[in-house]
């Protein structure tokens, strides 16, 4: 169970889940695990809930929440004892008392996954707060299944938070968790076993939802970045790039710079802004590795620069002696540049650091220390 500042709900929710699990007779060795990101009392309460609960339970607290919900699910799954894991919310939206049908479920020993769905038959999502969240909740349900016509298609609710699952039957090391749809993140990697069961997605018991406009955003690089990877968020920021570069020329020359000047402006913001932007989006999770973020800015606007001034010559070259017309020649040099600072970023911007002394500046600095240290000869 994931938890971020769950404190009202911690009790109820073990009760209940407690009285579901000693009804089945299957289950013998069942635990709780929270792992917990809270920063309210959420914790305190856990390890008083912990003491008196007919069930085991045991707290991870986390104080670096890599993934968010999606990381904490993880985590929970490399702690199991057992290799059956069902995953549900803290706020009790997921009844425990459907725990029984799930494990029943997943008894039957011919399915890898079994998911509890708010769209099945039978099933029902009332717990949603507004209209809105309805609205949000099944277009983008449409839009991932359409995204992934094979992989789900016999899914009717990938995004529910609600499933039971055999834990050796996932690359935990595979996946890339961010934020809220851990369960989407898992099924579109392989292809899984995967039976439904309906169930009714009920209010929160207390406490607020922690969904916001940023878990959207996670949700839309998510979907992205699992479909077409890396390259399609970094030519969809390119594109986005190109839009501002003719929109900054636009403005400038409106206000009577000469348009040379605010060609140069308006390809120099550009190059900045998309760095920042594919740092943010695109390479995020290989910075860590990689080298400082000045020596990544620099390689990257060098890059920049250079392919500006590189491929205007080549267009021409193009045009003079390939007889090609200017507006292919631009289009097959614009896709050709496309990939290759593609490959220069993944491969060089973004390559990890070797260890050791790696420029020739810091070995010659060495090299004279080590002489400098040796002992004299006076
Ligand atoms: N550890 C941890 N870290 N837990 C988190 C975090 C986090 O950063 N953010 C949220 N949680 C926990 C909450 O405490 C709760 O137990 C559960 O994850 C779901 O979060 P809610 O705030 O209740 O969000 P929701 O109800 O909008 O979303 C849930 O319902 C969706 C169905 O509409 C999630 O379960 C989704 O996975 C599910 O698809
Ligand atoms: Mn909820």
């Amino acid at each position: 169970m994931p938890t971020y500042n769950e404190a009202p709900n911690v009790a109820e929710l073990v009760r209940r889940v407690a009285v579901a699990v000693e009804r089945l007779d299957a289950v013998r060795d069942a635990e709780i695990i929270f792992v917990d990101d809270s920063t309210d009392d959420t914790p305190d309460v856990i390890r008083e809930v912990a003491a008196t609960s007919s069930l085991p339970v045991r707290l991870i607290h986390r104080t670096v929440h890599t993934g968010g919900l999606g990381g904490a699910v993880i985590e929970g799954m490399r702690a199991a004892a057992s290799d059956s894991c069902l995953v549900m919310d803290g706020d009790l939206q997921h009844p425990p008392e459907e725990i029984p049908a799930l494990v029943e479920r997943f008894g039957a020993g011919d399915v890898d996954v079994v998911v509890a769905s708010r769209y099945a038959g039978g099933g029902t999502a009332h717990g949603l707060a507004d209209r809105t969240r309805v609205l949000v909740s099944k277009v983008s349900t449409a839009i991932t299944k359409s995204m992934f016509p094979v992989r789900l298609r016999d899914i009717t609710d990938p995004m529910t938070g609600f499933f039971l699952i055999s834990r050796s039957a996932i690359d935990l090391d595979g996946l890339r968790p961010r934020g809220f749809k851990i369960l989407l993140e898992i099924l579109v990697r392989r292809a899984y076993r995967v039976a439904e069961i309906p169930f009714h997605f009920a209010d929160r018991h207390a406490g607020e939802s922690k969904a916001s406009v940023r878990q959207g955003v996670h949700f839309l690089t998510q979907l992205t970045a699992l479909r077409f990877g890396k390259m399609s968020l970094f030519a969809v920021i390119g594109g986005l790039g190109a839009v501002a570069n003719i929109l900054i020329v636009w403005a400038l020359t409106q206000w009577g710079v000469d348009y040379i000047v605010a060609a140069i402006i308006a390809a120099e913001a550009t190059i900045i802004g998309n760095f920042l932007l594919i740092e943010r989006f695109v390479f995020s999770d290989m910075r860590g590795q990689a080298s400082g973020v000045w020596s990544r800015f620099a390689k990257s606007f060098a890059f920049n620069n250079a392919e500006a001034v590189i491929r205007i010559p080549i267009v021409a070259l193009m045009v003079e002696s390939g007889h090609i017309s200017a507006v292919v020649a631009t289009a097959i040099t614009l896709v050709v540049a496309f990939v290759v600072r593609f490959v220069f970023h993944s491969l060089v911007v973004y390559a990890p650091r070797k260890a050791g002394p790696t420029t020739p500046v810091r070995a010659t600095m060495e090299k004279l220390d080590e002489q400098a240290m040796q002992p004299g000869e006076l």
